[in-house]
């Protein structure tokens, strides 16, 4: 905004006056910038609330969409990339010269140029992928501290590709976006055997499925179930609102053999009272391929939410407007330690709606090393996105890594100590690491 003005300000004649011949216009600057980075959420059918794929739409929303950009909220890319913390595939993201071409155009009074006709760019979409959908199913807000107004469910879902594959990548459609607060799906093996160690993941679904015979699924606050019984083998799918499409690296999947399952977990927030009663069945269109070249894995770590297994859960204390939280966990702790090494390829910060700030550092013991792995500046519930390292500058983990994350959170409205959980009140400290094993492993 600050800049739109000033730019208004410095050229006397520039916001009112006539389009001046030599300045940037539709037609030859700014038309193929838009397609570049705003036209495939900004466009009819598109998830933007604008349009911005003609000359006409360009024109009457190029202020708002001059000003969105200065701003730093659009596109929706919230990591710093400014070479400070992590170095991303930010494709997306506008250089400074862009930004100031945009805001050229606006001041100079939005000409444009000799029309011609622009090629549209595509809607997103994933080819080539099979349909899987949840059960049409009506939520119901279970209560207590932790869930006031939420219900997490989880689904058993054949993946029907009939052989042994590897998910590649997803496009998850929630049903009612105003209930589906985020959706995870496990890979489960049946046949393994459950956490228990007395019964296999089959006993104890179908122990589970059994005692709520009139709601499909069963309930599951944390993993595939309320005690983590169900052995995981993976969790390919990790949904959040703003998401999109999501594409693994080329060359690149988690093994989902032919009898393994899919579990989803969909977390329904009913905290809006015009939801209550509302039905949804959520569509997973998900992608596989025959063979890999690396195998991926996901992990989920949150040393917030593990605070509730131990004797005394941490607690954010109230009327903060600014409170942090920080964990550690090392490759042991991850589950890695016993790998030459694995590459992350991608992070998604994960916290609920009271967070401010997030920040990842990854540390090495052996060479002391103390990096920062991804910084959000300002967390927007609304807009959670992995972020794609670029090739090149992955973090490599071996035994001797761990991961550091701080969340800062806002509790100036909360008159008591803000306990963690998963419901939407309650807070988390997560994130989502998508890690690539050494080729052959
Ligand atoms: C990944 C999809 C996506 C991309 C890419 C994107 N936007 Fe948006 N934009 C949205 C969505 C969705 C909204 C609706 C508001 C929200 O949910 O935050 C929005 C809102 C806006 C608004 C506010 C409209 C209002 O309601 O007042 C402007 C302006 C805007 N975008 C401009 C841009 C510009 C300019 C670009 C490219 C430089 C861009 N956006 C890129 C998805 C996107």
């Amino acid at each position: 905004m600050r800049t739109l003005l000033l730019l208004c300000l410095a050229a006397a004649s520039a916001c009112t006056g006539p389009t001046s011949p030599t300045g940037p216009t539709y037609s030859t600057d700014i038309a193929p910038l838009l397609a570049d980075k705003c036209v495939r959420c900004h466009q009819q059918g598109g998830i933007g609330s604008i349009r911005l794929d003609t000359y006409e739409h360009a024109k009457n929303n190029g202020v708002a969409a001059s000003a969105a950009v200065q701003l730093g909220v659009m596109p929706p890319f919230y990591a710093r990339h400014d070479g400070t913390c992590g170095d991303f595939v930010d494709g997306e993201t506008l250089t400074a010269a862009q930004k100031e071409l945009l805001a050229t155009w606006v001041a100079e009074g939005l000409a444009e140029g000799t029309p011609k006709e622009q090629p549209l760019t595509p809607l997103p979409h994933l080819d080539g992928a099979r349909e899987l959908s949840t059960p049409l199913f009506a939520p119901v807000a279970q209560g207590g501290t932790l869930a006031a107004a939420d219900e997490y469910r989880c689904f058993p879902i054949a993946h029907g590709t009939g052989r042994d594959t590897f998910v590649t990548g997803y496009d998850l459609q929630p049903g009612d976006a105003r209930v589906v607060h985020h959706v995870l799906g496990f890979i489960v093996d049946p046949a393994r055997m459950s956490r228990d160690g007395m019964r296999t993941n089959a006993a104890v679904m179908q122990a589970l499925d059994e005692q709520s015979p009139s709601r499909d699924g069963w309930p599951c606050f944390g993993q595939a179930d309320d005690q983590g019984l169900i052995a995981i083998d993976s969790v390919p799918v990790d949904w959040a609102p703003g998401q999109g499409i999501i594409e693994y690296p080329e060359g690149m999947g988690v093994p989902l053999r032919r009898d393994q399952l899919l579990v989803l977990q969909v977390h329904y927030n009913l905290a809006d009272p015009a939801t209550h009663g509302a039905t949804d069945s959520t569509k997973l269109r998900l992608r596989t391929a025959d063979s890999v070249e690396r195998k991926l894995a996901f992990l989920t770590p949150d040393g917030l939410l593990d605070t509730l297994f131990g004797g005394q859960p941490a607690t954010l204390p109230p009327l903060a407007a600014s409170t942090t939280f920080s964990w550690t966990a090392s490759a042991t702790k991850l589950g890695i330690s016993s790998l030459p090494y694995v590459d992350v390829m991608a992070v998604m910060p994960h916290m609920h709606e009271r967070g401010r700030k997030f920040e990842l550092r990854w540390k090495d013991s052996s060479a002391g090393a103390d990096t920062c792995g991804v910084h959000i500046d300002a967390w927007d519930f609304h807009w959670q996105r992995m972020y794609y390292y670029r090739e090149g500058s992955l973090p490599r983990l071996t035994a001797q890594s761990s991961v550091q994350v701080t969340c800062d959170y806002d509790t100036s409205r909360d008159t008591m100590a803000v306990l963690p959980g998963w419901g939407t009140r309650n807070e988390m400290c997560l994130v989502v690491m998508m890690l690539a094993f050494p080729p052959g492993i």
